[in-house]
């Protein structure tokens, strides 16, 4: 596969927005709310953004060196940097663990579409938090309507991957994203302005590390991977459309910063909402979406047009930063079958888009009507996401970094991250110590640690 005969991104702000669009999703909107909801509060987010700064960014860097230096899909990709090794199966192992996450993700992309229904019918007026819950858990509980949102997500990613890369991924980004942003920042004023409203500024800012354990850490670093898109060679995959003058350190560093802002801005609309209208903020995956129509209800409820129009545009955006992000799952998949296997892009997405969608059944039925069947106590939709965010990701950029800090010609590293000489050696030194010993280390670390070792 040469260089020339596959897609490009067409600008440096389309890789950017590319990039940040499969970063910034529903893990940083729906699941870093709830995890430090778990998890305590601001500890927990201080010791994420260590991983997002000291992890993150190298393995980041990493992946997008990886992919821009190889041009290949990721499983390719370490055939051509490391011939005839065993670290092909770095690459194998981000297929599967890209096409297990589609396969809880998608259900919950699926909900938000639900929602942009229940808002367009003014379904939020005049409940109560308690009427907010029962009617989420009713609807999570129904066979059959998650069901059907999540066949229509399932689709919409697909014929955005069908189109291909420039056309579909780049151009959706590029509106999106900024108007994402600023209905976050209207939002978070909302909350921040709901009576009673301060414990939960408290909850996300002043750090109780009693409340820290070994859980806590995995579930941090498990957060910034699955945040960041990181350790199963989704940014690997786009990099390989990455024009050669791309700057990879910088792209990531924005990617990064971008990421972490929509993350902390969805605490600062959730925690204060939370508090205010006595929602617990352990309240695990359900969070956002019992206490968000809280924040709408009672901020705007007195004008119903804005309450409407306010929300709707809230879950359309929603559900649209899912897709930017649901694309890039569904195109590490897709890339990989089409290139391997010698099939058009069209079968290749097909074969994704169905797989993935029967896993979605599954992982929908486990929060319902086959909540009894569990693995290790957990339910299918839980098991995924321990499984991929917080084993084989981390695993995954445990191995991606050493295989740059260690493996890799350090010749080759310096020309890919080093954009043409332009960036200072220091920066590039501290960069491959980071990738070279803090990463692996502190990955083993928090997994020796989460299985009770370091006593
Ligand atoms: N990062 C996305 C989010 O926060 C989800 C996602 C997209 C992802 N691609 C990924 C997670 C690859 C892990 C790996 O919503």
């Amino acid at each position: 596969m040469t260089s020339n005969n596959r897609a490009n991104f067409g600008s440096k702000l389309g890789v950017i927005l590319a990039s940040a669009g499969s970063a910034v999703g529903l893990g940083n909107i729906w699941r870093f709310p709830y995890e430090t909801g778990e998890h305590g509060g601001a500890a927990f987010i201080l010791i994420y953004l260590c991983c997002v700064l000291f992890m993150g960014i190298p393995i980041m860097s990493a992946e997008f060196l990886i992919g821009r230096r190889s041009r290949a899909n990721t499983a390719r990709a370490y055939q051509v940097l490391a011939p005839k090794t065993q670290w092909k199966w770095v690459g194998r192992m981000g297929v599967l663990c890209g096409f297990l996450i589609l396969g809880y993700y998608s259900v919950v992309a699926g909900w938000t579409l639900e929602f942009i229904g229940e808002a367009a019918t003014n379904s939020f007026a005049g409940k109560t938090a308690a009427d907010f819950i029962a009617s989420f858990n009713g609807f999570v509980g129904n066979p059959w309507r998650p069901l059907i949102w999540l066949v229509v997500f399932m689709m919409a990613t697909h014929l955005i991957v069908v189109r291909g890369v420039e056309k579909g991924i780049e151009k959706a980004s590029k509106i999106m994203m900024p108007m994402l942003f600023l209905l976050l920042i209207l939002l978070a004023i909302c909350s921040l302005t709901l009576p009673g409203s301060g414990a939960g500024i408290e909850f996300l800012f002043k750090p109780d590390f009693s409340k820290i354990d070994a859980g806590a850490f995995l579930a941090a670093m498990g957060q910034a991977f699955f945040s960041l898109s990181l350790g199963m060679g989704c940014l690997c995959t786009y990099a390989s459309y990455f024009k050669n003058d791309t700057n990879l350190p910088k792209t990531a560093l924005n990617v990064g910063i971008i990421d972490t802002s929509v993350a902390i801005l969805a605490g600062i609309i959730i925690f204060p909402a939370a508090f205010a209208v006595g929602i617990q903020p352990d309240a695990g995956p359900s969070l956002l979406f019992i206490t968000l129509p809280n924040v709408f209800q009672q901020a705007f409820g007195n004008i119903p047009f804005l309450a409407i129009t306010l929300s709707i545009m809230f879950y359309v955006l929603l559900a649209l930063a899912a897709l930017t992000s649901t694309i890039s799952l569904h195109e590490v998949v897709t890339a990989y079958l089409h290139e391997e296997f010698k099939m058009t892009r069209r079968k290749a997405a097909w074969i994704v888009t169905i797989l993935c969608t029967l896993l979605g059944v599954i992982s929908s039925f486990s929060l319902g009507i086959w909540k009894e069947y569990t693995i290790f106590g957990l339910t299918f939709f839980d098991a995924f996401d321990y499984v991929t965010a917080k084993l084989m990701m981390p695993i995954g950029g445990m191995l991606i970094a050493i295989f740059v800090g260690w493996y890799l010609d350090k010749k080759i590293v310096w020309e890919e991250i080093s954009n043409q000489g332009s960036l200072k050696p220091a920066i590039f030194k501290l960069l491959v110590f980071l990738l070279k010993y803090f990463s692996p280390i502190a990955i083993g670390v928090i997994f020796i640690n989460e299985l009770g070792l370091l006593k």
